[in-house]
């Protein structure tokens, strides 16, 4: 068996055995497979698809490429989740304080931006001192106490994802539904919380554009979780615009403690009843009550401040300033921002999500190349969102950098070509699509 034969079977289509995938897994991980080869293989993965039994057998020897822990035993019963991926998504940051503040542990492994996605890791270290490398005992130690925190992956921790992932995000070999499945729960089974809920985005700033993809990667990582003894849901949301109305690092940090805060209405723009659900549905998984139980508890954790002080706790255990959770200028401080206008009248009826992620990604808040570092006060307000009404000459969006080599002209012509402005008012999706359980 060589790695040449692996691609090439994949390349035309072929099944792969358990030995292959371990074979191509294993050398990888090692260091022994270089990133030319990975690559070719990761690309015809996305084009020509896994199985599912492919699917568990990649997942599994991505589980066992490094440590792997029982957290459910370690710490009490405890709920993880995860989001496949979008623009604007800073739940993690609400969800988390909220669960840990009605009772719930949330040990949390994230991940950093991926293509036009942002990830939490790059939007919390926007606190000035936030550390999220941990040791396993430090993890453990600020779970137990603040009833939460967010941890990088550690090299020990599923080493074969975070080879591949750094590989698949300048590659454009992201959005595959077994590379998603394969990466998503290999984390999720090797960090070991038996309860797990999963957000899967559906739309134009999505890796699944459309629903019967969401539900297929939907159904694939729930059949993993199944038969790895793991209860799970999966919730559907919608991705078709950017989630709230920010995306960057910073000032989607600032998002989520206004939320935390209170000072977001319900039904504002979709990110509260995301969170709300998210974190509803992690309760139920931990015996806390019927779903409308579960979102009565995680809406009163934000109305008596209860998930705001958690939050609070896990910032200054993580060694963030908390001065940064009330002074967002400690977050970010752009030295560029510019102002773009309706060229007509009329109800947003869409925003390119996909397009709004690169136009963050071209500001600086993601990476153009392997091991960039994130400029933090890069992004986008979305000063308006889709169903709203504008004037022509009203601020709709505002973008923001510090990255000297950002061309800002293109990034505005970018952001003013997403937002589509017409004279009906568009139809509304809801921002929770639909659930799935494991059965
Ligand atoms: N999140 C992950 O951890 N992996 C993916 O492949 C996509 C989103």
């Amino acid at each position: 068996m060589t790695i040449y034969e692996i691609i090439s079977k994949k390349r035309r289509g072929e099944k792969l055995s358990a030995d292959e995938i371990l074979f191509i897994t294993e050398g990888f991980t090692r260091g022994e497979v270089p990133d030319v080869q990975m690559a070719a293989f990761l690309m015809a993965v996305c084009i020509n698809g896994m199985d599912f039994e492919e699917t568990m057998q990649l997942t599994g020897a991505m589980m066992y490429s490094g440590d792997v822990y029982d957290l459910d035993r370690e710490i009490g019963i405890c709920a993880d989740k995860h989001s496949t991926g979008g623009v604007g998504d800073k739940t993690t940051l609400v969800v988390a304080a909220v669960c840990a503040s009605c009772g719930v542990y949330v040990p949390k492994m994230s991940g950093r931006g991926l293509g036009f996605t942002g990830g939490t890791i790059d939007k919390l270290e926007s606190i000035p001192g936030y550390r999220t490398e941990l040791s396993h005992e430090e993890f453990i130690g600020i779970v137990k106490k603040a009833g939460f925190s967010v941890t990088s992956q550690s090299g020990h921790l599923v080493p074969a994802d975070k080879k591949m992932y750094a590989l698949r995000d300048i590659t454009a070999t992201v959005d595959s539904i077994p590379l998603i499945c394969s990466s998503i729960m290999s984390k999720k089974l090797a960090t070991g919380a038996g309860r797990l809920v999963l957000d899967v985005k559906c739309g134009s700033g999505a890796f699944m554009k459309n629903a019967d993809d969401a539900r297929e990667l939907a159904r694939f990582m729930l059949e993993t979780a199944r038969r790895m003894g793991r209860k799970c849901t999966c919730v559907i949301t919608d991705m078709d615009k950017p989630l709230g109305r920010t995306a960057g690092n910073g000032i989607e940090v600032a998002e989520a403690l206004q939320l935390l805060k209170g000072e977001i209405r319900p039904g504002a723009d979709g990110l509260y009843q995301v969170c709300m659900e998210l974190a509803a549905r992690m309760l139920m998984l931990c015996g806390k009550g019927t779903r409308d139980e579960c979102v009565a508890l995680a809406e009163n954790a934000i109305s008596t401040g209860a998930a705001y002080e958690a939050f609070c706790q896990n910032v200054s255990l993580q060694g963030g300033d908390v001065h940064a959770l009330e002074d967002y200028s400690l977050l970010y401080s752009p030295k560029k921002t510019l102002l773009i206008r309706a060229d007509r009248a009329g109800f947003i009826s869409r925003i390119d999500c996909e397009k709004a992620g690169l136009c963050a990604v071209s500001l600086g808040a993601g990476r153009q190349r392997k091991g960039d570092a994130v400029d933090h006060s890069a992004g986008i307000h979305f000063v308006k969102t889709v169903g709203e009404y504008t004037d022509k000459g009203d601020i709709i969006a505002e973008i923001m950098t510090s990255t000297p080599s950002c061309d800002t002209d293109d990034a505005a012509h970018m952001i003013s070509s997403a937002y589509h402005i017409t004279e009906e008012e568009p139809e509304r999706i809801p921002p929770v699509i639909y659930t799935m359980d494991t059965v």
